[in-house]
C-alpha cells in the first residue's frame, strides 16, 4: 500500500513536470498546484467546441503581446500576424473554401471549429528559423488565452486549405501579409464550451544522455 502511495504521488509530480532550480544546485520538485505557469502548461487543451461569446479585443490584444514576446530569432520577430474577429469575413473564407460536399458552415465548423476569432499567422520565407518563431508566439498566445480562461485550437489543415485553393487568394490578399511572408497556421480563440481529456503524451521521447 506504502508503494502504490509512493507511487502515485511520484506519478503527479511527475504529471505536474514540476521542477525548478535549487539554490543549492540540481532541482527541487515543486509541489502540485503551487506554480501557475505548469498549472496552465498542463492544464491546456485544444478546444473544438466554442460558445458564442466573442472574444474582446482587448482580451485579445493581451493574447497577442504575450506572442510577440516570445523567444525569436534574433530579436527579428519574423512573423506577421492578423487578427480576424468579423463573422461575415470568416464566412465568406469559408465559403471560398467550400466544396466537394462541404458548405461553408461546414468548414466553419470542421475547419475553424467555430472559433469565432481566427489570428493567421505568416512565416518569413527568407529566414531558417521563421517557422520556429511562429511557433514560438504561437503557443505563447496558447497559454496566454488558456490563463485568461479563452480556448484555443491550432488550425493546420484549414491553413494549408487556405494556401492551396485559389478562391480564398483574395482573403489572403486582404490579409495584407506582405512579399515573402507565407501563412504558415491559423489559430482559433473562443470561451471553452467542452472540457477535453487530456491526449496521451510519451514520456519516451525525450531522455537525458549521460
Ligand atoms: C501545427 C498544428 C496543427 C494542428 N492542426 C489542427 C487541425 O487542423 N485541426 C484540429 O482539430 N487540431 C489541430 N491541431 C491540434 C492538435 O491535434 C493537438 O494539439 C494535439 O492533438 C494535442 O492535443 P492537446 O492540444 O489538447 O494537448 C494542430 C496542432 C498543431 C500544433
Amino acid at each position: 500500500m506504502k508503494t502504490k502511495n509512493t507511487l502515485i504521488l511520484l506519478c503527479a509530480l511527475l504529471a505536474a513536470g514540476a521542477c525548478r532550480p535549487s539554490p543549492q544546485g540540481g532541482t527541487t520538485a515543486v509541489e502540485p498546484g503551487t506554480n501557475a505557469v505548469i498549472e496552465t502548461i498542463m492544464s491546456r487543451r485544444s478546444i473544438r467546441q466554442y460558445t458564442g461569446v466573442p472574444v474582446g479585443r482587448d482580451t485579445m490584444d493581451v493574447i497577442l503581446r504575450c506572442g510577440i514576446n516570445a523567444p525569436n530569432g534574433q530579436n527579428k520577430q519574423s512573423w506577421a500576424v492578423r487578427v480576424v474577429d468579423n463573422p461575415e469575413w470568416l464566412h465568406g473564407l469559408a465559403s471560398a473554401l467550400a466544396g466537394d460536399g462541404m458548405s461553408a458552415e461546414d468548414v466553419l465548423q470542421r475547419g475553424f471549429r467555430g472559433a469565432p476569432t481566427v489570428v493567421f499567422i505568416a512565416k518569413d520565407t527568407s529566414y531558417p528559423f521563421s517557422e520556429t518563431d511562429c511557433g514560438l508566439l504561437t503557443e505563447n498566445m496558447l497559454l496566454s488565452a488558456w490563463s485568461l480562461g479563452i480556448g484555443s485550437i491550432c488550425l493546420g489543415g484549414v491553413a494549408r486549405q487556405i494556401a492551396g485553393t485559389p478562391a480564398a487568394q483574395p482573403y489572403l490578399d486582404r490579409l495584407q501579409f506582405g512579399d515573402g511572408f507565407e501563412l504558415v497556421l491559423c489559430v482559433g480563440f473562443g470561451y471553452p464550451a467542452e472540457q477535453p481529456e487530456a491526449r496521451p503524451r510519451d514520456d519516451s521521447k525525450y531522455r537525458f544522455i549521460d
